[in-house]
């Protein structure tokens, strides 16, 4: 953001420029997450899964045993009404590699404009094609915060895309919205 006027690296070149920019290697596997992969992989082998690169019900199964939620996302507008926004996921299980959710994508995962900021995630590939980021901060010109969201969340479900948003407006109204069980949400305000 601060170095270049690009929007997006990823891959190789992402990497490359991470280790310029003085980022070390790291590792990001954990030995939950490597059990949980040679599962999947084990039952692909058997057959159970079938080649199918979707997974979405039985990746839940696994989240749900494992608790493996991993998206956080955070939004913020300050005195001056200038909204800033981000994302973090792990993914989703067994994609192919180089695929890119909707996490860094501008107007999926992570969006702002001029009515508001939100974060969002859910099954990545439903959250790009409906653009939902950028339709819940549309919503937040005519709409107070909590009811785009819930209008958003509607929206994404009738499309069959499960999701779970955050967001703040102009106006500094906060809110959230879901379709999963549960989702945590922390909300402050400063000086
Ligand atoms: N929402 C996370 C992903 O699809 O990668």
């Amino acid at each position: 953001m601060e170095k270049t006027d690009h929007h997006l690296l990823v891959g190789h070149g992402a990497t490359r420029f991470a280790r310029l920019m003085g980022h070390p290697d790291h590792d990001p596997r954990t030995p939950e997450r490597v059990t949980v992969w040679n599962q999947l992989k084990q039952e692909l082998r058997c057959g159970k899964t079938g080649p199918d690169f979707r997974f979405w019900k039985r990746i839940s199964k696994w989240q749900k045993a494992y608790g493996l939620f991993d998206t956080v996302g955070a939004c913020a507008i300050d005195s001056r009404g200038r909204f800033a926004v981000a994302t973090s996921t792990g993914g989703i299980w067994m994609k192919l590699p180089g695929r890119v959710g909707d996490s860094p994508i501008p107007g999926a995962g992570t969006c702002a404009n001029r009515y508001g900021a939100i974060s969002m995630t859910g099954h990545g590939e439903g959250v790009m094609r409906l653009c939902l980021g950028r339709h819940a901060v549309d919503l937040m010109k005519r709409l107070p915060c909590q009811a785009a969201l819930d209008a958003t969340a509607k929206y994404a479900l009738k499309h069959g895309v499960e999701c779970g948003i955050i967001g703040v407006d102009a106006k500094g109204r906060l809110g959230g919205a879901h379709s999963a069980k549960w989702m945590q949400l922390g909300m402050a305000a400063g000086r």
